[in-house]
């Protein structure tokens, strides 16, 4: 696959997808955001990749937010519709039947914040910087970060950080829950690549159904959300990875799970 703004590298079971627009801080503009829709549908359906992590090229920036230059004379029409092809494609990376991890090497703000928010599992270098900067330029979030922001960090915190447009460091980031861990500039992409490793390790199937499990789940009425993890559970018992895993375990050995 080629792209002009993205990058595709395939290591062993773990690809990593690079925004690269360097020189505009990797910011998103529709091209970009129509070819990380056909990278992950691509991603989705490769046997061979089990995780993905997601980071941005050079070393100033993750993603720094939706393309100004792009946004700048839009009417209201073309604005919906931008905000519309930008949820798509982050719901999209959300609901990938693989994990996605963002490797946030500098500036998340603006839609570069909601598309960290719409992977998986978020780690930042120490030089992270965050925040939702819309309100400084008289719009608000449209890539969903008004919704994924309060769920994240919870609603008292989202709308501070959401009226402010302040940009915070990844220490405060951790703090709130934004990532799960901050690691030293140099070792982000191994730090990356070691989960990865691990979570490619286990079953992927029930990887799968974990993913399905949290956010399906989270989105139903409590009782209803306990019915559809027994559900699922139950689904495992139909994978021949159930069978090794439990088989493994009492034969005390490792188990060597096919994701099927
Ligand atoms: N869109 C377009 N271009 C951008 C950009 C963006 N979001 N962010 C940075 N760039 C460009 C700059 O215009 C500049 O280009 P030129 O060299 O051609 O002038 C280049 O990237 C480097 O940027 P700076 O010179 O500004 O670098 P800096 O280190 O001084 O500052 C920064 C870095 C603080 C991130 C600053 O660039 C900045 O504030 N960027 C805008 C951040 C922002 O407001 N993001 C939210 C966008 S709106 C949005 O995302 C809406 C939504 O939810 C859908």
């Amino acid at each position: 696959m080629e792209f002009n703004n993205l990058l595709i590298e395939k290591d062993a079971d773990i690809a990593i997808v690079t925004i690269n627009r360097p020189k505009a801080l990797n910011a998103l503009n529709a091209e970009t955001l129509s070819e990380l829709g056909t990278a992950f549908d691509a991603l989705a359906q490769d046997d061979c990749v089990k995780v993905i992590i997601l980071t941005g090229a050079g070393d100033k920036a993750f993603v720094a937010g939706a393309d100004i230059s792009f946004m700048q004379n839009m009417n209201a029409i073309e604005g919906r519709n931008f905000a519309l092809l930008g949820q798509q494609v982050f719901s999209k990376i959300e609901n990938l039947p693989k994990p996605v991890i963002a490797a946030i090497n500098g500036f998340a703000l603006g839609g570069g914040c909601e598309l960290a928010m719409a992977c998986d599992i978020r780690i930042a270098s120490e030089k992270g910087k965050f925040g939702q900067p819309e309100v400084n330029l008289g719009v608000i979030p449209g890539f969903a970060g008004t919704q994924r922001l309060p769920r994240l960090v919870g609603k008292g915190i989202a709308k501070e950080l959401l009226y402010t447009g302040d940009m915070f460091g990844a220490d405060v980031a951790f703090r709130i829950g934004l990532v799960n861990k901050v690691v030293p500039v140099a070792e982000l992409l191994d730090s990356a690549r070691e989960l990865a490793k691990k979570i490619a390790s286990k079953g992927a199937l029930a990887i799968r159904l974990c993913k399905e499990a949290v956010n399906e789940g989270l989105e139903m009425e409590v009782e209803k959300a306990y019915a559809h993890e027994a559900n699922l559970f139950g689904l495992c018992f139909a994978t021949e990875d159930q069978k090794e895993g439990m088989s493994a375990f009492l034969e005390k050995r490792a188990p060597q799970f096919k994701g099927k």
